[in-house]
């Protein structure tokens, strides 16, 4: 009948665009025109639940209605002689940076520092690997934001061949009993991945390479990480699996930076008990972005 013969053609189209989109991802450069194909799938890419991006105009709103309460936070923090740590973790321009600095806009840089360490040194190589990460643990009464982390050796490492499968499967198995240290200790652990489509990444790839002012951000890494996609996705999950306790991995969406931002400062806030929080400021994170890793593994 016309039934079967329509519903053949479609699948015909669907899978010559899929083939097409599939050839631009393959053939992308920074450097060159970004595909209309590519383009036109970012916003949607990685199955993200929303097809429009908010208006600015509540965003901002909430953004800064939420920043008051990270204020709250940090006094509360420091009166109380509390520890927090937050680890920001995700492929390249997935927007860990301008998390961060929405996060800390209205901090005191004196208590609440954000750690982007560079690769390590030939002395820190030869050190404990943790080693150079606990030098920059929060004392009482601060919060400590990595902009990456020990997790390097989960995923990039691992996958650009900077550690062996042997060194970064030792990481795996020793990672939790690290956490729990630091916790027992009274640290307050939060990581979070910002999880990036695919095509989403590449767009801003692409961006980052024509604006001036984002052009330092493109490193070797960057470069690499389009035709790494399958095995980072492979390694995250590995290390979403393997470090779940003692402090669970939390799991943001990334494709809008503005439901990014407001996800991630919600699900912070959301946990800790600082006194004079405004329940009806921080509400509850976006269940449709921000996700327990054991849920985005299904
Ligand atoms: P970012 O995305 O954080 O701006 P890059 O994309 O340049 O930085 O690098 C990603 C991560 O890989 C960084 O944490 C960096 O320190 C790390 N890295 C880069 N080169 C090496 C290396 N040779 N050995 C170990 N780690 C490295
Ligand atoms: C990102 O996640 O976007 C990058 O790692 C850091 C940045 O924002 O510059």
């Amino acid at each position: 009948g016309k039934k079967p013969k329509a519903k053949a053609a479609r699948a015909k189209t669907g899978n010559a665009a899929d083939r097409a989109l599939a050839a631009a991802i393959a053939s992308f450069r920074v450097d060159e025109p970004l595909s209309p194909l590519i383009d036109a799938r970012a916003y949607a890419s990685g199955a993200y639940p929303y097809a429009d991006r908010p208006k600015r105009k509540s965003y901002e709103k909430e953004l800064h209605a939420l920043q008051i309460e990270l204020l709250k936070l940090q006094e509360w923090v420091k009166a109380t002689h509390e520890r927090v740590v937050i680890v920001f973790e995700g492929r390249d321009a997935a927007g860990k940076g301008g998390t961060i600095q929405r996060l800390t806009q209205h901090l005191n840089p004196r208590f609440a520092r954000v750690v982007a360490l560079d690769k390590p040194s030939s002395i820190e190589s030869a050190q404990w690997y943790f080693q150079r990460y606990v030098a920059h643990m929060p004392p009482r009464g601060e919060i400590a934001i990595f902009d990456r982390s020990w997790y390097n050796r989960a995923v990039i490492e691992p996958v650009m061949g900077f550690c062996t499968p042997a060194e970064s499967a030792h990481f795996l198995e020793q990672v939790p009993a690290f956490e729990k240290i630091l916790m027992d200790d009274g640290i307050r652990l939060f990581k979070i991945w910002l999880d990036v489509g695919r095509e989403m990444q590449l767009k801003r790839l692409h961006a980052r390479y024509r604006d001036p002012l984002k052009r330092w951000k493109l490193s070797p890494v960057d470069f690499a990480a389009p035709a790494r996609w399958g095995a980072i996705s492979a390694a995250r999950d590995a290390m979403f699996l393997a470090s779940q306790e003692p402090a669970p991995w939390t799991v943001v969406l990334a494709n809008d930076k503005m439901r990014t931002r407001l996800g991630v400062i919600r699900q912070i806030l959301a946990q800790i008990p600082y006194e004079g929080r405004d329940d009806r400021v921080v509400g509850i994170p976006d269940p449709a972005i921000v996700l327990d890793a054991r849920d985005f593994l299904g």
